[in-house]
């Protein structure tokens, strides 16, 4: 007898219960379960109806993911959902939490389905690089048509119990209560009614009607358009498509075949790898899970421009009180309408309400002195990078705020210990970095400091998830994890400009690598005089930091977006980045002064040199303990900078081409190229040698 999946009856009817945390997700314990339970059910002549119900927090979750890979051990799960859909007697699944991908397919191979008003179903598998590969890309369009199924199966969003009952999905939707005893109830209907075996894969008339359809075409071509470069949505019309063209049989054949496809290709491998590893980044090593974590009701933020404004959206959100800081009227008058314009956007475009909008402004409460920080439980400082403003605010928080409240700064390249050092209480002192725009972006880079207490890094890991963020926990160096290697980038890039490349020819390799913008765009829109200044003060500090074409557009004032000038120019009111002559002749009076005499620089060059600097500063960042994973690093990567998830994160995308195969381009760019950024980090050298990769750290 299985222990994750029990067979017992209540009255009529055969109870098939699973019970396997998390998320009672298919793994071979639980489709061995499965298969074990319906023949008891089959065989117990005082059943006459079946009921499919789990225990915790939800229904089944999908496949299980872990398994991915791996040989498959039989029963596979097709043949599982086939078995439960050629049962005599009727099966009824009960849905409470999230019916997901192989879960939902399971309950489509059951003959009914009820559900609580809080479910959710979906079938997710296209976020993992997969198609449905037990039979839901062939039953879910005969229940809701090929439209509903296209786009639930592309997009891998989950809809809620009222809409699958609209569409078809369920049948019957309850308000709240004991999942079990309502399927219980549902179920002895069936069974009193004498109702017979309704199976989805006999339900052909919808879908007969769409055979040749124009829709299949249609849904391509927008793909096209969205997601150019995904493999496995393009599979996904593929096998809705087959189920209009091909008997049910057939079309579960061909669903099989796509699907092998999806699961050897590698973008399949890269976003399972960040499903698990956006996971695995909330847990910090070290850092007990038992540890105390602060209560955070108010937040005080200092500084209401574009990134203290986004990040107090952020926690008016999730319906924390804010108070917004400004030294002058005009700048928090400024700001607030600025966050006011947003969420009316936002409201435009349906995705919330306007009393959600008056409701959050509401929570946003500006003020320009520091007496009203004195209850909060956490600050946030985000003001312009400059350690003797911020020392001098840190000082101020220090004798106002009271004991116990977290001091975060916002910084995104200074060092937190010697901010830290302006107050009496370092422990209370941690890095909290937003990515621009703060409201939209995902990644919470949060920085310690050496003296951070561990509940307060903790605190901070918390308010992550809590605010909808993926948090990160880093260590204290220049730039922390993301900005280190995005600079040693930008520098590549502008040396490869010098060199002789075109910004658009670099932005273009990016690009053709899958990020949403190149180098040259990404600095137009975050603004050129940022890097300018950075570049200055470092300079200033004594570092030898050779001059450049960009300093060039920083003193003509060419500051990007906002100029409607930067690399490239800007047509009024659009972000579209256009060539500009201009800069090119820059570029070139730029060459002529240094007497460089530019050669032809192909994209492979243009790649590595962008690419493998940054992982050999991702390995150094490893090597110094900076980023306690490779996985870190990728989180860092996919969710701040637009790292496509398909390739898994930077050190994930090493691991594919080859550390070899890197470590020798490297020594050989450090001869040919030189400067620091090419010395070899011993820890890459080190995996090389023992022939191990970046996955190899993230088992700690
Ligand atoms: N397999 C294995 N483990 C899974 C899993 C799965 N399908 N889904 C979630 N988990 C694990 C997570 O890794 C996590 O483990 P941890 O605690 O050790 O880190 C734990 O379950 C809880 O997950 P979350 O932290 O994500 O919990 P949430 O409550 O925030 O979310 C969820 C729950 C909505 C179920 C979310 O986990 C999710 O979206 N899971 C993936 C669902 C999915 O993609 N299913 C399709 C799988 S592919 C498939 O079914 C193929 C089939 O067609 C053949």
């Amino acid at each position: 007898m299985s222990e994750v999946v029990t067979y017992n009856r209540e009255g009529s009817v055969g109870v098939i219960t699973v019970s396997y945390p998390p998320v009672n997700a298919l793994s071979h314990e639980v489709r061995s379960g499965l298969v074990a339970a319906l023949e008891q059910g089959q065989k117990d002549s005082d059943a006459q109806v079946l009921l499919l119900v789990c225990e915790g927090r939800t229904f089944i979750a999908g496949a299980d993911i872990r398994e991915f890979g791996k040989p498959m051990q039989e029963p596979g799960l097709a043949a599982v959902v086939n078995q439960y859909e050629s049962s005599d007697k009727p099966i009824v699944a009960a849905i409470h939490g999230t019916a997901l991908g192989g879960g939902l397919e399971t309950a489509l191979g059951c003959d009914y389905r009820v559900a609580l008003s809080s479910a959710r179903v979906g079938l997710p598998e296209v976020k993992l690089g997969l198609l449905p590969g037990a039979g839901g890309t062939q039953r879910l369009p005969r229940l809701t048509g090929s439209k509903k199924a296209l786009e639930m199966i592309t997009t891998g969003e989950f809809v809620s119990a009222d809409d699958a009952l609209a569409a078809g999905i369920i049948d019957s939707v309850d308000q709240g209560g004991d999942i079990r005893a309502i399927g219980l109830a549902f179920a002895d209907r069936v069974a009193k009614e004498q109702r017979g075996p309704r199976r989805v894969r006999d339900l052909d008339d919808r879908i007969a009607a769409e055979k040749g359809s124009q829709i299949f075409d249609e849904f391509r071509a927008a793909l096209k358009k969205k997601s150019p470069n995904l493999f496995a949505p393009f599979k996904c019309v593929d096998a809705v498509e087959a189920a209009t063209q091909l008997p049910f049989e057939q079309g579960l054949k061909r669903e099989r075949e796509l699907f092998s496809e999806c699961m050897d290709s590698p973008q399949r491998a890269g976003l399972v790898h960040a499903f698990f590893a956006e996971r695995e980044a909330s847990k910090v090593p070290g850092l007990s899970r038992e540890t105390p974590v602060r209560d955070v009701s108010s937040v005080g933020i200092i500084g209401a421009g574009t990134m203290g404004g986004g990040i107090a959206m952020n926690f008016a959100n999730a319906g924390i009180a804010v108070f917004l800081l400004e030294q002058k009227q005009e700048a928090l008058d400024k700001g607030l309408a600025v966050i006011r314009r947003n969420y009316e956007s936002t409201a435009k475009k349906g995705r919330i309400s306007q009393d959600d909008v008056e409701e959050r402004m509401a929570l946003i409460r500006p003020t320009l002195s520091y007496d009203d920080f004195a209850d909060v439980d956490l600050v946030i400082e985000a003001v312009f990078e400059d350690m003797g403003v911020k020392k001098q605010i840190f000082g101020q928080l220090d004798a106002v705020c009271k004991p116990g409240a977290i001091l975060a700064s916002n910084t995104s390249t200074l060092d937190i210990d010697e901010i830290a050092s302006a107050t009496k209480r370092p422990e209370d002192v941690v890095g909290m970095h937003f990515f621009s725009p703060a409201n939209v972006m995902k990644l919470l880079e949060n920085v310690r400091g050496s003296k951070t207490s561990d509940e307060v890094k903790a605190t901070v890991m918390s308010l992550a998830k809590r605010i909808g963020k993926v948090g990160v926990m880093v260590g204290n160096c220049y730039g922390f994890v993301g900005n280190r290697m995005l600079h040693r980038r930008g520098a590549e890039a502008t040396a490869l400009v010098n060199e002789g490349a075109t910004p658009q020819q670099v932005d273009k390799v990016l690009t053709g690598l899958g990020f949403p913008m190149g180098q040259f765009a990404m600095s137009d829109l975050a603004g050129i005089d940022v890097g300018y200044r950075i570049r200055q003060e470092r300079r200033k500090a004594g570092e030898s930091i050779p001059p450049n074409w960009m300093d060039k557009l920083a003193e003509e004032g060419r500051l990007g977006q906002k100029t409607q000038a930067g690399v490239y120019k800007y047509e009024e009111g659009s972000r579209k980045p256009v060539p500009d002559p201009a800069v090119d002749a820059m570029i070139e009076e730029f060459r002529q002064e240094q007497g460089i005499a530019p050669r032809s620089i192909s994209d492979d060059e243009i790649l590595e040199r962008c690419m493998y600097v940054m992982i050999n500063e991702g390995a150094k960042i490893l090597e110094e303990g900076i980023a306690n994973r490779a996985l870190d690093i990728d989180v860092v990567w996919i969710y701040g900078y637009g790292f496509p998830s398909y390739r898994g994160g930077p050190m994930f995308w090493a691991d594919q081409v080859g550390l070899d195969k890197i470590l020798t381009s490297i020594r050989n760019f450090q001869a040919t190229v030189g400067g620091d950024q090419w010395q070899p980090s011993a820890l890459l050298e080190r995996l090389v040698k023992e022939g191990k990769s970046f996955a190899s750290l993230n088992r700690t």
